[in-house]
């Protein structure tokens, strides 16, 4: 088992090693265990400034970093865009710079054009990581995925897992796919046609239009949300035909012949991609991810923060 990262930065995790994920996977189970802990806070971080930058809306990757960081004991600021000087036509590289000139170690970001962080890392001397950028990836989700779905099955070698919905604009799904694939896990893809990029059969992914049929193969099915905010395009005829098609609730579940878990990164359109009933049912592992993505984060802060590259 190696002891440090490869990378300085978390931009996503096509640069990751599989030996760089069980790392990050096997320092989360220790920060898991501190979580439940009735002290909970820790000072590996002391004297470590984090500045988490949003420049597109979230709730559970921001609240996560920021409990991950404060329970890490670092210093921590915020910016989110809309309430910045980003609205007055200021660049992200002077506005990031600006915020360095405070001195700050690692950056947190999230933005909502692929391959911002990248852009960043270039630019500027700090560690930084990607909390998701557009369409493209979603590193922090996907490892906090596959941690869920070890904690539950052990391991995620030979797991498969469909991720279904609308994969053309998900960081998620793509970030999961490399996490997956690198992790020994067979991954297929479901959706219309129109949700799924033509560049997937150059990621070895099996594609299935039928979501009975995805769901009788897998063993995990990772529901996601249709991305309204990024179609540009009409993708499919109305958000009452995608669920007929694509929607999971109980009356599908309950007719599956093997129990499958159920996941989804959130935020849950209820009654879109599933129904109520099947986000609360006792197949949904939906809060445990959200619970892991704490250890998850305070373990690639830790691992980023403990190199000095
Ligand atoms: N899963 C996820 O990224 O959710 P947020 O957009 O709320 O951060």
């Amino acid at each position: 088992m190696i002891s440090r990262l490869s990378s300085k930065h978390l931009l996503g995790i096509k640069g990751l090693s599989k030996e760089d994920i069980e790392l990050i996977l096997s320092t989360a189970d220790n920060f898991k265990d501190v979580l439940n802990r009735p002290v909970k806070k820790i000072p590996s971080l002391r004297d470590v400034t984090i500045a988490n930058l949003f420049f597109e809306n979230s709730t559970r990757t921001r609240l996560s970093f920021e409990l991950a960081e404060r329970r890490l004991s670092a210093d921590v600021v915020n910016f989110a865009a809309s309430s910045s000087s980003v609205s007055k036509g200021e660049t992200l590289i002077d506005t990031v710079k600006n915020i360095l000139a405070m001195k700050v170690d690692i950056v947190v970001m999230r933005h909502p054009n692929p391959g911002a962080a990248v852009f960043l890392a270039k630019h500027i001397d700090s560690k930084i990581i990607n909390a998701g950028d557009g369409a493209h990836e979603h590193p922090t989700q996907a490892l906090l995925d596959a941690y869920s779905i070890r904690e539950k099955f052990g391991e995620v070698k030979n797991k498969r897992v469909v991720i279904v919905g609308d994969i053309l604009h998900s960081r998620v799904a793509l970030s999961n796919i490399f996490c997956l694939q690198k992790l020994g896990a067979e991954v297929m893809v479901c959706g219309p046609t129109t949700l799924i990029p033509k560049y997937i059969s150059s990621l070895n992914v099996k594609v299935e239009h039928n979501l009975r049929k995805a769901l009788e193969w897998c063993d995990i099915a990772n529901m996601l949300r249709i991305q309204l905010e990024r179609q540009d395009t009409k993708n499919f005829p109305s958000i009452r035909e995608y669920t007929m098609m694509y929607g999971l609730n109980m009356e599908m579940l309950r007719s599956l012949k093997n129990k499958i878990t159920i996941m989804h990164p959130g935020p849950i359109n209820r009654g879109v991609e599933i129904t109520s009933e099947v986000a609360d049912s006792d197949q949904s592992i939906i809060l445990n991810q959200v619970e892991n993505g704490v250890a998850i984060r305070m373990a690639v802060l830790y691992l980023l923060a403990a190199d000095t590259y």
